[in-house]
């Protein structure tokens, strides 16, 4: 985390070791292996897109963690801060040798590995191959539940993300007027997240307007708003790598009569869902909060999809709103509540917000307003 000491640094990254050990040893794993992912970013603060060349962190249960890195890679690396050991493969060695000694080294020959979940296939099959005869599971088991509460430091950059997203929504109800694209609100919308400062986004943008609003993953295109359209604005950006995520639906000019209904009764299903979060709750008791009255207001087979999903240093992860769902709320989780309601044909609406589990209750960590927006007047 780039605001704090090196020193305070050393200590964030040592601790979430530690609690990966004991996890590892509750689990009766020999190590974990992450390759460029949101989690090897958690466990070293060094983040890639991964490419062809394989490049993998281990965090054995015994010794200390070590990367295997791409020479392309290896000043940055160093760069992210990263002190501990690095097995660096030139390119006209390729990887296998390298990745050998130090599996010898780590003593991970037929091990039991936990496995990053978002590795290439490339990857994979030959660290399968170097470790042979290992026994490989998802690492998400052990390191889901490592990231699943946040610290306090993770909590406030979750907050500066919202705010972030909070102030782009401005610039995206002035781009929505009637004869713009989709295409058009979203790039104002990115460029607002990122001339406030955001690193990144969480996703593109997305811009829905009139029937494309019933699509919800649709992307922008080419539509031009039009005189009472509902229109859905999704987006979020990334602060050192923390996301955020907010919808607001809004209409140009007049809204006909059953939008400004089911506006309302979004915002109630949200409120009932938020007003349900508390320690100890289950995430199913969430979602059914918000489900049961779309359902009571005739509305309950347009509500397509879960109510949330966690988010961190991904946009989507546990733990997840859904119907059912067991998992037991705690301090420190982070997550989206988000109903929605869609009339294929003529409209969509969707209110979401990011909030965090307190100690007593839930805290949102956005706070644009939630009315139906009108704009373009
Ligand atoms: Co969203
Ligand atoms: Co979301």
């Amino acid at each position: 985390m780039e605001g704090t000491s090196e020193a305070g640094r050393r200590r964030t990254f040592e601790a979430r070791y530690d609690r990966l050990r004991e996890a590892l040893a509750e689990a009766g794993l020999d190590a974990v292996v992450a390759s460029p992912s949101d989690n090897l970013y958690y466990l070293t603060g060094f983040r890639s897109e991964p490419d062809e060349r394989v490049l993998l962190g281990f965090f054995p249960l015994e010794r200390p963690a070590a990367l295997l890195v791409p020479a392309l890679y290896e000043e940055q690396v160093r760069a992210s801060g990263w002190k501990g050991r690095m097995a660096v493969w030139p390119e006209a060695e390729g990887p296998k040798p390298a990745l050998c000694g130090l599996i010898e080294e780590l003593g991970l020959s037929g091990a039991a590995l936990a496995v990053d979940d978002e590795m290439r296939a490339d990857y994979l099959l030959t660290l399968m191959e170097a470790a042979r005869p290992a026994r490989m599971t998802p690492a998400s088991a052990v390191l889901g539940q490592l990231r699943v509460r946040k610290s306090p430091e993770e909590v406030e950059l979750l907050r500066r993300a919202a705010a972030l997203a909070d102030q782009a929504l401005e610039a995206g109800i002035r781009a929505c007027r009637a004869g713009s694209t989709e295409r058009e609100v979203a790039l104002a919308l990115e460029l607002a997240m990122r001339q406030a400062g955001a690193g990144g986004l969480s996703f593109p943008p997305i811009v829905q307007s009139g029937p494309n609003g019933a699509m919800p993953h649709q992307p922008p295109g080419d539509r031009r708003l039009a005189p009472g359209d509902a229109v859905v604005l999704d987006f979020g950006c990334r602060v050192e790598g923390y996301c955020s995520d907010i919808t607001r639906t809004l209409c140009v000019k007049q809204p006909e009569p059953e939008l400004e209904r089911v506006h309302r009764i979004v915002e109630e299903a949200q409120r009932l869902a938020l007003s349900t979060v508390a320690p100890g709750r289950r995430a199913g008791e969430v979602d059914a909060a918000a489900r049961r009255h779309i359902e009571e207001r005739g509305y309950g087979a347009a509500f397509i999809h879960r109510t949330g999903h966690g988010i961190g240093l991904s946009g989507h992860e546990a733990p997840y709103i859904a119907p059912g769902d067991d998992t037991i709320l705690e301090p420190g989780m982070v997550f989206s509540i988000e109903p929605g309601i869609y009339l294929p044909g003529r409209f969509g609406v969707r209110l979401e917000d990011i909030v965090v589990v307190t100690a007593s209750g839930a805290e949102r960590l956005n706070q644009a307003p939630r009315a139906l927006i009108r704009c373009g007047g």
